[in-house]
């Protein structure tokens, strides 16, 4: 286990949080008086029906988005009410986001993409260029490296957007049903890279309606209509109390 960084603290916290969108007279609670606990090195892994509230939490714990009631805690610092850009920079530091929709560049090329987060770090455009190749290439996409998105199928677009994530190191990675577009073979290596990634130490949550790889996670959260209906942990049984809150 590496030594803790943050002084203890949850590496996320959502406490009491609700995201409601309004559509005309209509409100709709995407999440509901929601708490979650996300520990340094946890793997975690949230499950649940369509239109239950995952991509919606888990653009919550990328920073993306501020509950409309309710805190977010990084590092146990408040980032509810953190303008869009300082929520952009804590996330580019620290986090790795795999998104539901690739978001790639139509008009850059597989390595071009997954360079780009190095381009707004600073790094040199060799260095940027041969990480690039080397992520895309342990993930089977060495032979891409100059097509377009508009050139690859959906499972390689989704591997372009999994190295993106990945290429800076992230502590911290968030992915949005990472292996929905993948053949059977390449899921097993996203689960692998996971694994080995959750092994150096880095925390992860994936958003994921794989049986297999939510059962490979350590903790499993499930969320109905935007609360948590259950949260299986092997490493932190203390958790389950907590979510009997959010069980109404
Ligand atoms: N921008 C928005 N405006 C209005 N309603 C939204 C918006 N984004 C999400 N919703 C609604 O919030 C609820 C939760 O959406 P969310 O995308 O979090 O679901 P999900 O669990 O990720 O579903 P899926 O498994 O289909 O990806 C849904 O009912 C959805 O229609
Ligand atoms: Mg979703």
């Amino acid at each position: 286990m590496p030594k803790k960084k943050n002084g203890g603290f949850p590496v996320l916290e959502l406490t009491d949080v609700w995201k409601t969108y309004e559509m005309g007279e209509e409100k709709i609670h995407a999440l509901r008086e929601f708490n979650l606990q996300i520990a340094q090195n946890d793997y975690m892994s949230i499950v649940g029906p369509s239109g239950s509230g995952k991509s919606t939490l888990l653009h919550m714990l990328g920073l993306l988005d501020v509950p409309t009631q309710g805190k977010v805690h990084m590092d146990g610092k408040n980032v509810s009410h953190m303008s869009t850009d300082d929520r952009a920079i804590l996330r580019g530091k620290k986090i790795g986001f795999v998104f539901q929709v690739f978001n790639l560049v139509p008009s850059l090329t597989a390595l071009e993409n997954v360079a780009l987060p190095m381009m707004i770090q600073g790094i040199d455009r060799s260095e940027r260029e041969e990480k690039a190749a080397k992520i895309l290439s342990d993930l089977g996409m060495g032979d891409r490296l100059d097509h377009l998105p508009g050139e690859l199928s959906g499972g390689q677009r989704q591997r372009v957007a999994m190295s993106r994530a990945l290429v800076n190191d992230p502590e911290l990675i968030l992915a949005d049903e990472p292996t929905g577009n993948l053949d059977s073979k390449t899921g097993e290596e996203v689960v692998k890279l996971f694994d080995k990634l959750h092994k150096e130490g880095r925390t992860i949550v994936v958003v994921t309606h794989d049986n297999g790889i939510a059962k490979h996670a350590d903790e499993q959260v499930y969320i109905v209509d935007g609360m948590i209906q259950n949260w299986t942990g092997k490493s932190h049984p203390e958790y389950t109390r907590k979510i009997k809150k959010n069980n109404v």
